[in-house]
């Protein structure tokens, strides 16, 4: 390698050394199970399996961190996700959401679920098992379709 390709290698080196000195916060909010979808509906205990292992690390305040959510700058635009995902719904508050609320946030579950859109597809490539099969696409609708 000549002496430009060796420097700018360093550099790189350098940087992704220093953006580990910034990670994530990984500490979820306060729980209160009280206020989960699962304790305010019935929820049979496969849609619970469903909506925990392919839903809950970005929507709810029970967020798993593997191995890879310490290496920055994934960490950091996995974190973002997480932020966003809470913010747009958050299964472990859902005893706070309106009822007008929780009925759009239902629409919206379908919708996204129906579209193939959720859970987002860059999580499935590093979560294998969050992939859900069309049966289980289709209880989660089915589920959420007769909860409105
Ligand atoms: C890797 C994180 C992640 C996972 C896992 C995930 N989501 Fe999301 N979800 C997001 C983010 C980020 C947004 C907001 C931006 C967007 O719509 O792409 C979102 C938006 C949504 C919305 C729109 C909410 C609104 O009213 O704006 C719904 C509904 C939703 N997700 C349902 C689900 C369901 C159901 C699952 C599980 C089957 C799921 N998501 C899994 C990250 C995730």
């Amino acid at each position: 390698m000549n002496k430009k390709g060796t420097t700018i290698l360093a550099i790189v080196a350098i940087l992704a050394v220093m953006m580990q000195f910034f990670p994530i916060d990984k500490t979820n909010p306060v729980l209160d199970p009280s206020k989960d979808i699962t304790a305010i509906h019935p929820v049979p205990n496969d849609i619970k399996l469903l909506l925990q292992g392919s839903c809950y690390d970005c929507h709810s305040n029970q967020t798993a961190y593997p191995w890879y959510t310490s290496v920055a700058p994934v960490s950091w635009w996995i974190k973002h996700h997480i932020n966003e995902g809470r913010e747009h719904l958050n299964f472990s508050t859902w005893a706070d959401y309106s009822t007008e609320r929780k009925e759009h946030k239902l629409e919206e579950c379908v919708e996204e679920l129906k579209e193939g859109e959720m859970p987002l597809e860059s999580y499935t490539w590093m979560h294998g098992n969050a992939k859900l099969s069309p049966e289980d696409r289709q209880k989660l609708v089915d589920w959420f379709s007769n909860l409105q």
